[in-house]
């Protein structure tokens, strides 16, 4: 099969990990008993405060990895709706080590590397949560790099994280297709220079930042059919 012209000279696919190849909304399974109809707003402040961290710290020059970021992050969301609760906040931290992948991921990665394709995670995750992640999400032995942006101290959209996956497999931007559910890393990586498939699960508008994805897929099942594989 043909692959879109846009990806044609791709020889390694980059995907980004939560949110993209694992599946965030999922991961309240462990604890929405405890937070009930609170639950998805204190998830989404979680998140986001998450990533305003990772980027703040990026700005500042303050690196701490992921999980120390992800961590206060949740103090904030716990403190704003008024919950103090230290056993709920340890199964919240939790769940970012027992994630589940999108059902249709085992498939995808397997047709990928069928057809010659590299295959990796390039995650702002540290090395512990990453691995932990995969093992939990049943695909490590389907990726052949797991990257994570405490090699560089830095997060993403920062090149010098992007850079990492053209370091590890010695090819050029435009040979790298990256993948990613988040619309911020979708314009940081095309911004990188790499060819970009957003995964719009939820059918979110474009970011209005100066670039974006070269094609759009609703579910990871059509990333084969895009890469010719
Ligand atoms: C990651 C975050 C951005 O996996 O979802 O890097």
């Amino acid at each position: 099969m043909m692959a879109h012209p846009a990806f044609a000279s791709v020889r390694a696919c980059v995907f980004d990990a939560y949110g993209t190849l694992l599946n965030l909304g999922d991961l309240s399974r462990g604890f929405a008993d405890a937070l009930g109809d609170k639950t998805v707003p204190v998830m989404d402040l979680w998140r986001r405060k998450q990533l305003e961290y990772s980027w703040l710290r990026t700005l500042m020059g303050r690196h701490a990895d992921f999980w120390e970021v992800t961590g206060d992050a949740l103090d904030y969301a716990l403190a704003s709706f008024g919950l103090d609760d230290p056993a709920l906040r340890e199964r919240m931290m939790g769940a970012w080590l027992t994630p589940t992948a999108y059902p249709e991921v085992p498939a995808m990665l397997d047709r990928l590397r069928a057809a010659g394709l590299k295959t990796a995670i390039l995650s702002n995750g540290s090395a512990p949560m990453l691995e932990a992640a995969v093992a939990s999400a049943g695909v490590g032995d389907r990726l052949d790099a797991v990257l994570s942006v405490e090699a560089v101290g830095r997060y993403k959209p920062h090149p010098s994280v992007y850079a990492l996956a053209v370091d590890h497999f010695g090819v050029t931007p435009g040979e790298i297709c990256f993948v990613s559910g988040n619309g911020w890393d979708v314009a940081g990586s095309a911004s990188f220079g790499f060819k970009v498939a957003w995964v719009n699960r939820a059918g979110a508008p474009q970011e209005r930042l100066p670039t974006g994805p070269d094609a759009v897929l609703t579910s990871l099942g059509d990333l084969p059919d895009l890469l010719g594989a």
